[in-house]
């Protein structure tokens, strides 16, 4: 746990327990690992738990600042709800042709690297391709070529160096020992800032999130965002959008690589209702096979594998009192492969996520989007886009597995050292293709 490997520190036990409490220093660590006790302090006391703990805010300052994402107060209170208007469901359908163009050059740049018969690193390309589509939706076009790899590799960089547990502060050591940061990870984020910086600088953004972001007002009517604001926000906007998104879908095709049957299901539902072209707005919730397989890969795999929070007041969990300076973790990875919760929690059922079946579903018991009002404001946005991606993949490739991936949560969980598949492009249109005739004219 204190060289920041969260998972790989978790007891056998720990599948099975409703709450966990261990004690590191002067500060106590409580895990919510029971769907009722989740509500609760999520939802019915959330006034209380707004909070995202010292941890994730010292780990993600150097990218996002003072961002809503890692803040509370009064700075989550103005920004939260203009930002949460700004990325609404009902204006996510225009964002489709995006989805549509950034999954269309990924399924050509796999073409071109699928063709010599190898395996292929998706993890680099999804990273790529989702600030890619982040990006566009910021900025609109204009954008230079090369930008989304840049930032992308500067992102990977700064999870693979970035102190998630923050020693000195579980010590109680005095605050200016606690939230430092390793020189590596500094640079990064430093570089990650000066790109956005450029961007903001020479784009008028009009057309994306930026102009948005820019028009937004305080009740005396000046801009609710000075430059710094502006700067967090949009870093904040592209490391939200992306990283999560990437890792669910990489997961997500390592699952149907080892599940070649219900690489057949995703596509006889694509080929079936869109044949060879890409999914419109309109048509992504006829998706339903597609949808439960990301859902599914989302619950084996959980982005945000563990929600953190911290008290403002004491406050008692089930026997245990938590202080101010304690944390409260949920962890979604073990509350979505909970023994006494799911079915064959480590297996890969997506029937579970169909429409006939999703009743079923554990309520507070499945949650890749966070849940109460911190709940994730781009849910829509990452959902519609990772259809889209995943449907026009598997149009174009059948999956087959290459070694076995390890997760590692830093920020988000991630492959560590990568996933590498083995991509084989399709000779001819249809579900069957790969052993026989086309089932579709
Ligand atoms: C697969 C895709 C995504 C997943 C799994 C995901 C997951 C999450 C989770 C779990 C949280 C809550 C964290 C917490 O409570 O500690 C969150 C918050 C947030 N997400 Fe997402 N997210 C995704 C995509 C996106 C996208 C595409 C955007 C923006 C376009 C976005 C914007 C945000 C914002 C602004 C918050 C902060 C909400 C707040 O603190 O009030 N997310 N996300």
């Amino acid at each position: 746990m204190l060289r920041g490997d969260v998972l790989a520190a978790l007891p056998r036990v720990a599948y099975r327990r409703q709450v966990m409490a261990v004690r590191m220093g002067k500060r106590q660590i409580i895990a919510v690992n029971d769907p009722e006790v989740v509500r609760d302090v999520f939802i019915t006391r959330a006034a209380n738990y707004g909070r995202k703990s010292h941890f994730k805010e010292q780990a993600l300052q150097p990218v996002i600042g003072k961002s809503l994402f890692a803040n509370h107060g009064e700075i989550w209170t103005t920004r939260r709800p203009p930002i949460g208007r700004l990325l609404h469901p009902s204006g996510v359908g225009r964002l489709q042709p995006l989805f549509q163009q950034v999954g269309a050059q990924l399924a050509a740049r796999w073409a071109g690297l699928a063709g010599e018969g190898g395996l292929v690193d998706v993890a680099p390309d999804l990273a790529t391709a989702t600030l890619d589509v982040m990006l566009l939706a910021v900025f609109g076009p204009g954008v230079p070529e090369g930008e989304a790899r840049a930032i992308a590799e500067a992102f990977t960089r700064f999870q693979s160096q970035v102190q998630v547990i923050d020693l000195p502060y579980l010590l109680g050591l005095p605050n200016w020992l606690a939230g430092r940061h390793k020189r590596a990870t500094l640079r990064a984020a430093a570089e990650i800032q000066a790109r956005i910086a450029g961007l903001i600088a020479m784009l008028p953004g009009e057309e994306g999130y930026l102009g948005g972001l820019r028009a937004l007002k305080d009740e005396d009517g000046q801009p609710l965002l000075d430059e710094t604001g502006l700067l967090e926000e949009v870093a904040m906007l592209l490391l939200a959008g992306s990283e999560t998104a990437a890792n669910a879908l990489a997961w997500t095709l390592y699952l149907l690589s080892t599940h070649p049957e219900w690489q057949d299901r995703v596509r006889e539902e694509v080929f079936g209702l869109l044949g060879e072209r890409a999914p419109e707005a309109g048509e992504l919730n006829a998706l339903v096979v597609t949808k439960a397989v990301i859902q599914e890969g989302m619950r084996l795999y959980p982005p945000v594998a563990v929600l953190a929070r911290q008290p403002l007041a004491p406050d008692r969990i089930r026997r245990w009192t938590i202080q101010p300076g304690d944390t409260l973790l949920c962890i979604p990875w073990l509350l979505h492969r909970h023994e006494a919760i799911w079915e064959h929690p480590h297996a890969f059922h997506p029937e579970r996520f169909l429409p006939e079946n999703a009743k079923a579903i554990p309520r507070f018991a499945y949650l890749p989007f966070g849940l109460g009002p911190r709940v994730c404001a781009g849910a829509a946005f990452g959902m519609a886009e990772m259809t889209t991606f995943l449907a026009m993949l598997l149009q174009r490739f059948d999956l087959g597995p290459g070694p076995v991936p390890v997760p590692r949560f830093r920020l988000t969980l991630r492959p560590e050292g990568g996933m590498r598949l083995l991509l084989r492009p399709r000779a001819a249109v249809g579900p069957a293709a790969a052993n026989g005739p086309p089932a579709l004219p």
